[in-house]
């Protein structure tokens, strides 16, 4: 690749979807207003400390978490860039009890739902650790110009047309995957472009890095102490004692083991008889990123993506990362339960 080639989100969508000549360009319309909204709140991102956008905001999400201030600016943040985009008709947030129906003559046409996590690993927000923002896209299945409809957002994972991540990390990075492989964008703020910086991102099939909350450990099902107790025992074909990495920001603990290979697990605990992670816009979205990248992605014993949604905030066990090491639990999980 030419070294000094620079290829702009823009560039890449717009070629890409040349591949698709029957592309109308809304979804390409779309992730433009998804990643200017995600330098907004980069911005933010980048000064809290000197803002005041740091801390807690007082109020509460339909989670029960306290909402931190970055919370709730990011979330009014993407609400209004992609109202204004005029492709979506409804927007599903974490930080929302039901989803957001844009019910004006232009929205209303708009072909795609959106589902996000707005800020992911709040509870790093104050302490200067990255955090990301996740998304997931459904073409809507009610008539368009009509009214979205709970239906709309409750589609199996397998139904996404795209999916992403924003890690406001050391350098801000855009990976999506809109089924054709994905890619990573570096945001260069000397230009405010994001620039392709990883293309067709593999992730390895053994890796050597496991990610769990291990506080949790007593509470956790006998296959999955099993699995630790796996990781940790030395042998050295297999490259054991694996490393243990966890950040508590699913997007970072993410976004590390799918370039270095390695398995993020959040089993059920007894406080989170379901797991903690939240099925339509963390889970959803990173199995698709992941099953693109030639990962897996499930419940420990289910792949995600098939996991047919009841409710907006419904939430799984998770298991994903390198194919064979989400093998290896979930046969620790058969056997131990
Ligand atoms: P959010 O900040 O969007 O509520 O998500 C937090 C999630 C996820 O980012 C992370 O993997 C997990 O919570 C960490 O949970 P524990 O602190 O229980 O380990
Ligand atoms: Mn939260
Ligand atoms: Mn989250
Ligand atoms: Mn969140």
């Amino acid at each position: 690749m030419n070294p000094f080639k620079v290829t702009t989100l823009n560039e890449f969508i717009l070629n890409s979807q040349a591949q698709f000549p029957d592309a109308e360009g809304d979804l390409t319309h779309l992730l433009h207003h998804v990643g200017t909204a995600a330098k907004i709140v980069n911005r933010e991102v980048n000064k809290a400390g000197l803002v005041d956008i740091l801390g807690e905001m007082g109020t509460s999400n339909i989670q029960g978490e306290d909402q931190k201030k970055l919370d709730v600016f990011a979330n009014d943040h993407f609400i209004n860039s992609l109202h204004s985009c005029g492709e979506v008709c409804a927007i599903a947030s974490e930080e929302n009890e039901s989803f957001i129906l844009f019910d004006d003559d232009v929205a209303r046409k708009g072909k795609y739902v959106f589902l996000m996590d707005p800020l992911d690993g709040s509870s790093n927000i104050d302490v200067n650790v990255s955090i990301g923002t996740i998304f997931s896209i459904y073409k809507r299945k009610s008539p368009i110009g009509e009214k979205a409809t709970m239906d709309d957002f409750l589609q199996p994972g397998t139904e996404q047309v795209a999916a992403g991540y924003i890690l406001y990390g050391s350098s801000t990075m855009l990976v999506y995957t809109t089924g054709q492989g994905i890619n990573g964008f570096t945001l260069d703020p000397s230009i405010g472009e994001y620039c392709l910086s990883n293309t067709l991102i593999k992730t390895p099939e053994n890796g050597t890095i496991y990610s769990i909350n291990e506080g949790n450990y007593l509470k956790f099902p006998a296959g999955v102490k099993q699995y630790i107790k796996y990781c940790q025992e030395k042998d050295e074909k297999s490259h054991r004692p694996y490393s243990s990495r966890y950040i508590g920001s699913l997007v970072s603990d993410i976004h590390r083991n799918l370039l270095k290979g390695g398995i993020f697990m959040y089993p059920v605990i007894d406080n989170a008889p379901h797991g903690k992670l939240r099925l339509l816009y963390e889970c959803n979205p990173i199995a698709f990123i992941i099953e693109q990248a030639g990962g897996r992605a499930t419940d420990g014993k289910n792949r995600i993506m098939e996991t047919k949604p009841l409710s907006l905030h419904q939430r799984t066990p998770f298991f994903c990362g390198s194919s064979n090491m989400v093998n290896k639990v979930e046969e620790f999980i058969q056997v131990f339960g």
